[in-house]
């Protein structure tokens, strides 16, 4: 427990010096396990960070009840930006509904209408954001910083769970009762929309049901970029 403990005071006090060197702070919610983690921290500690999350049209029915869950448990607004609908029906004219798994120029289209650009929405007026990325997570995340300007969007980027472990992020969940996604429990380490997201199995990383059918280099979304070692999936939590 004491080296969560350490790893909770490092976690605020970031959380606390991005308010006052950066805010407005807003945290970006996919409602996965180390975003309930930061939800929680948020909440408990209420810091002065607002929180959002994109709602692509096509996240798991599991993901939505949890939406609804956290709202009744925090009590604390979690904005909802939905992708702009004009560019959503031309996209779906062009490559159909479901045409994400017939090229990664397809899947990133996708991911650009329904992520990437209302990202840009939410992130409009603040002076960072935050994420619940890992650097164990994926070859895409070693060389991620706690802290770093993100030139992309024009304010400061921070990862305030960088350093945590997953064995970490469950036992701050069950030690503090916080509410997580069903899939968690049914072999699903890493959740996003349901066509691109399915179970692992021991041994696999923890990403390998994200987007399963692509190479692991080219497995972000858009919403982040960089590069680590996989981590393998042992036990779910
Ligand atoms: S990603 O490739 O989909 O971005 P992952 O699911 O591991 O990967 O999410 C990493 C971080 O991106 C999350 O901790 C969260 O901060 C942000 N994020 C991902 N999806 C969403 C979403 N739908 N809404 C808000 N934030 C998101
Ligand atoms: Fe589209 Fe799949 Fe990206 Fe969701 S994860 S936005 S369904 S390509």
């Amino acid at each position: 427990m004491s080296n969560l403990n350490d790893k909770i005071a490092t976690t605020l006090a970031l959380l606390r010096a991005a308010v006052a060197d950066h805010g407005p702070v807003t945290f970006a919610n996919s409602l996965g396990a180390e975003d309930m983690v930061l939800t929680d921290l948020i909440a408990r500690h209420g810091l002065d960070i607002t929180m959002f999350s994109l709602d692509t049209g096509r996240l798991p029915a599991e993901t939505y009840a949890l939406m609804q869950q956290l709202r009744s448990r925090y009590r604390l607004p979690l904005h909802i930006y939905y992708p702009e609908s004009a560019a959503l029906e031309s996209l779906v004219e062009q490559q159909g509904v479901n045409g994400f798994y017939d090229s990664v120029e397809k899947r990133k289209a996708c991911c650009h209408v329904r992520k990437v650009e209302p990202l840009r929405r939410a992130l409009a007026g603040k002076g960072a954001w935050l994420t619940g990325m890992r650097r164990d997570q994926a070859v895409t995340r070693g060389t991620l910083e706690a802290a770093a300007f993100d030139t992309d969007n024009g304010l400061w980027k921070y990862n305030p769970l960088l350093d945590w472990s997953n064995a970490e992020v469950w036992e701050y969940i069950k030690a503090n009762d916080v509410p997580y996604n069903a899939l968690h429990d049914q072999f699903y380490p890493s959740i996003g929309c349901a066509p691109c997201t399915r179970a692992v199995t021991p041994g696999e990383d923890i990403r390998a049901g994200r987007w399963w059918w692509e190479d692991p280099q080219n497995k972000e979304c858009g919403l982040h970029v960089g590069k680590s070692t996989p981590l393998k999936f042992a036990s779910i939590n």
